[in-house]
């Protein structure tokens, strides 16, 4: 349960914010070594995403946004930038290869009626969450996988493209030929999967996940980016919220579900995401590179952050300031 110290802090804050009933004022505030962004009110929109490549992102995101859009072409805007950006290796164009040196990308996206889409292992389309976008819209399906997703894409007029760049050529190369196995490393170079949540100014939320995976990972796999509840969940009458990091313990866990009924039941997303993180180390005793990381976003536009171990980092963007924080994170304490 939340300590008694925060629900003071927070009750407290809340009363303030009830009194100054002001839409528009905020703040940003320290709560367990957290910042714990717009606790007072809400001024929306807000944009929240992982890692450092969310900055550019999260730009993309506000301004369809700041320009009357709404949070769901927000979110599908929003990561398309990191998709097909080849100097971000986690994602998209230009992400690591599997274990037979082909791209396979996994995405999903929800809206915030409650729809989603999702798709996995897909080859050769440089924008996942397009196309998991085009599976929400346009079939009655929530995932298409591998083959059936290609030619789906290709139905819907996504050009087939060689996501395999010379950079992750020579680096499958180098892998290969090192004789190393598949291991997990999902610090890696700081940086991961991208997970982007919107709120937009009438206080709808959308979300999108989108990675190419594991680096090296056995070809076939599947991680949690796709799969709603897991790696994305979006309920509008209360929150959002995403994952980053090691795909397989966000699914045994459904992390992203667990946050946002955390939140439904009183629990800020700060709170939410470490309950989300230690659920994770009681149930699964993590090996000693283990990385998982959570952001969330309320109906009231908190957004809160948490790893497993350090490193992670979050953008967020709200008012004029797209700013990259460090998460903090259970190995810490
Ligand atoms: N979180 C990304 C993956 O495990 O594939």
């Amino acid at each position: 349960m939340p300590s008694r110290r925060k629900f003071l802090v927070q009750t407290f804050i809340g009363g303030l914010a009830a009194g100054l009933g002001c839409r528009y004022a905020y703040a940003n505030t320290m709560l367990s070594g957290q910042i714990i962004h717009n606790t007072l009110a809400p001024s929306l929109p807000i944009v929240i995403s992982t890692w450092s490549h969310g900055i550019a992102a999260n730009e993309m995101a506000m301004k369809v946004l700041k320009n009357k859009g709404k949070s769901l072409d927000a979110v599908e805007q929003g990561v398309r930038v990191s998709e097909a950006d080849p100097l971000v290796e986690s994602v998209g164009y230009g992400g690591f290869p599997d274990a037979s040196g082909e791209v396979t990308l996994d995405a999903c996206i929800m809206a915030p009626d409650g729809n989603a889409g999702s798709v996995s292992c897909l080859k050769h389309i440089m924008h996942p969450v397009s196309v998991a976008r085009r599976v929400m819209e346009k079939t009655p399906h929530v995932m298409l996988t591998g083959e059936g997703a290609y030619k789906f894409a290709l139905d819907q007029g996504f050009e087939p493209t060689n996501l395999l760049t010379p950079k992750m050529e020579k680096a499958f190369q180098k892998w290969k030929n090192s004789g190393l196995r598949y291991a997990p490393n999902a610090n890696w170079e700081n940086h991961d999967t991208i997970g982007l949540l919107a709120i937009d100014e009438q206080g709808d939320i959308a979300g999108a996940c989108t990675t190419s995976g594991m680096a090296f990972k056995h070809p076939g796999r599947v991680g949690d980016s796709p799969i709603i509840g897991a790696g994305l969940f979006v309920d509008n009458e209360v929150g959002a919220a995403t994952a980053t990091g090691e795909g397989e313990a966000v699914m045994k866990t459904l992390g992203s579900f667990l946050i946002v009924e955390l939140m439904r039941q009183g629990y800020s997303p700060q709170q939410a995401c470490e309950q989300a993180v230690h659920r994770i180390a009681i149930k699964l005793k993590p090996h000693p590179n283990f990385q998982i990381g959570y952001i969330a976003m309320n109906k009231a536009g908190e957004t809160g952050a948490y790893a497993y171990a350090p490193g992670f980092q979050y953008a967020h963007y709200q008012g004029d300031k797209n700013e990259l924080y460090n998460s903090g994170s259970m190995q810490n304490h």
